[in-house]
């Protein structure tokens, strides 16, 4: 996607052919500034710190990580210590372990002497799939998109809420949710994105409204209460959300918010609708009960940060001195909830046999 007339992905090869560039998510909205990756610590540090965050973009950090881990020491005992260091920076979205997995099942049967090279190419070519996959999940979602649309008069938007930020800048490239709405975006359909304010990181008011203004999708920051109320009163024609793990029975793990906007479309006959890829998918685990959930520091709750108007960015203190916060960062939705997801195959039902069949080679 474009970041002023310029195209972007989140991640990539730097010039000097080994070093890896990412966007500084820490960062936006307030300055758009990219970093350098040189040592499988530093991959480490952006996945733990959010420089990158978003399921895929975690998933795709750390197989660079690998390389850059590779490069640096390509033995037996390099390979296994830097999985279990970068599998252990965020616990909750399963792309990273896949990604890991997928590193070790390419590196772990090749000579030490072959591994840098090997390692480079996976994770470029994970970036590559990354993008063809979100791609191919927009085309599914455009098709629902488009259904609505047909039933709108002529000049009234298709309204759609989202939560967190499901968007290119937590994958590679297209996003998962945001991906169908780009896509009708594009072919002109009349689309307006109610966009969940996402506390306490905000990624919906810094990232997701960051990325669709730079693309022009007329969109509105709401708070994160607002949704029911829009539902309540025929405001939003469907819901389009991200996930950071599916178990095999359909039940998703997303950002902390997601349960209660899927209970309030649920009782507003609402559609909701998970995008996500394969790599999300937790084939291990048979009840979303048994996802971990990452429980952040009680710092992000308690203070806030911001611009002043000379454009200088400072932290302030919000709440009630002496207190103290709890800081889930997930939620899980029970599959009961979910209307369909959104995959690169196709819309499938939110259910156990319905996934097994789609993934059947998978399972
Ligand atoms: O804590 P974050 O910002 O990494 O959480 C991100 C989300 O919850 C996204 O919705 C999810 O990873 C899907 S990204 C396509």
């Amino acid at each position: 996607m474009k970041i002023d007339g310029k195209d972007f992905r989140t991640i990539w090869l730097g010039d000097d052919g080994w070093s890896v560039e990412i966007i500084d998510q820490t960062k936006l909205p307030h300055r758009f500034e990219t970093t350098r990756l040189t040592t499988v610590e530093e991959a480490g540090r952006a996945i733990l710190t959010m420089q990158v965050r978003g399921a895929p973009l975690i998933g795709a950090t750390a197989a660079f990580g690998m390389a850059l881990a590779m490069r640096a020491d390509p033995s037996d005992a390099s390979l296994e210590h830097s999985i279990e260091f970068l599998a252990k920076q965020r616990p909750t979205a399963v792309n990273l372990r896949w990604a890991l997995n997928e590193m070790r099942k390419t590196l772990a049967p090749l000579s030490p002497a072959e591994r840098e090279a090997a390692a480079y190419k996976r994770a470029v070519d994970n970036c590559d799939e990354d993008v063809e996959t979100c791609r191919r999940i927009g085309e599914h979602g455009l098709e629902i998109i488009q259904n609505i649309a047909s039933g709108k008069a002529p000049g009234e938007p298709v309204n759609i809420l989202t939560h967190c930020n499901a968007g290119w800048i937590a994958c590679v490239d297209w996003g998962t949710a945001t991906s169908p709405i780009y896509q009708a975006h594009n072919l002109g359909i009349n689309v307006h994105v109610w966009v969940d304010e996402t506390r306490p990181r905000n990624q919906g008011a810094a990232l997701t409204a960051y990325e669709l203004g730079a693309h022009g999708v007329p969109h509105s920051i709401i708070v994160d209460n607002a949704g029911g109320h829009l539902m309540q009163h025929g405001q939003v024609d469907l819901c389009i959300v991200g996930t950071d793990r599916v178990s095999a029975n359909g039940d998703v793990a997303n950002k902390i918010g997601t349960y209660l906007k899927a209970l309030a479309a649920h009782d507003n006959d609402v559609p909701f609708f998970v995008a996500l890829p394969y790599t999300t998918i937790d084939w291990e685990l048979d009840d979303g009960m048994k996802i971990p959930i990452e429980e952040r520091g009680q710092d992000e709750v308690l203070a806030m940060t911001g611009r002043l108007e000379d454009g200088s960015v400072v932290t302030v203190d919000i709440a009630a001195p002496g207190s103290s916060a709890a800081n889930p960062a997930f939620d899980v939705t029970p599959a009961r909830l979910v209307t369909a997801f959104i995959t690169e195959r196709g819309v499938v039902a939110a259910d156990a046999t319905a996934l097994k069949e789609m993934y059947e080679e998978a399972v």
